[in-house]
């Protein structure tokens, strides 16, 4: 009797060990799924709000304040930087034209020692007047104005948007 409870005792001191590491594995195990699990669950959330926002390339407007009359003296041709339209005042009002070139959109040069040319292209030679028709070149097309209007801080404003078919200048 004594000597079957000895060894029993003695089993369960030899298992001991086994079990305390089999104990520590089991949490181990158990923090390392938890963990996983709440990492993942963050980011699906985290993708989730991603989702939700469009991902989308924004184009700058092509509605753009150019400034006030004041800027654009009688007789100035002013090139917007950056937007490819030339503002010219004349007498009889102002009005915006582009300056991408029809042919394969090349932005043109501002010809202003040339009283017959306005503008030239320097990819392959286009010209066109200082109204937009084309001279020569292999452009296709007269160039385009755009429609303008002044708003009610008294900015003009080019809506290059909006083609300006009949060629209408904005008396200011
Ligand atoms: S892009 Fe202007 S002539 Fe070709």
């Amino acid at each position: 009797m004594d000597s079957g409870t000895n060894s029993t005792a003695a089993a369960l001191a030899v298992n001991a060990p086994d079990e305390a590491a089999d104990e520590s594995r089991r949490g181990f195990v158990k923090k390392l799924t938890v963990t996983t699990l709440g990492l993942g669950f963050v980011a699906a959330v985290v993708e989730s709000f991603r989702f939700l926002k469009p991902n989308v390339l924004y184009e700058p407007s092509r509605i753009f304040k150019v400034g006030e009359v004041s800027q654009f003296p009688f007789g100035s041709r002013t090139v917007i930087e950056g937007k490819g339209v030339e503002i010219i005042r004349e007498k009889d009002g102002i009005h915006a034209i582009s300056l991408v070139c029809t042919h394969l959109g090349c932005l043109l040069n501002s010809i202003g020692n040339d009283p017959e040319i306005g503008y030239a292209c320097p990819c392959h030679g286009s010209n066109f007047t200082l109204k937009g028709e084309v001279l020569g070149g292999p452009a296709p097309r007269d160039l385009p104005w755009y429609e303008m209007y002044m708003d009610n801080t008294g900015t003009l404003v080019v809506d290059a948007s909006k083609v300006n078919h009949k060629r209408t200048k904005l008396a200011v």
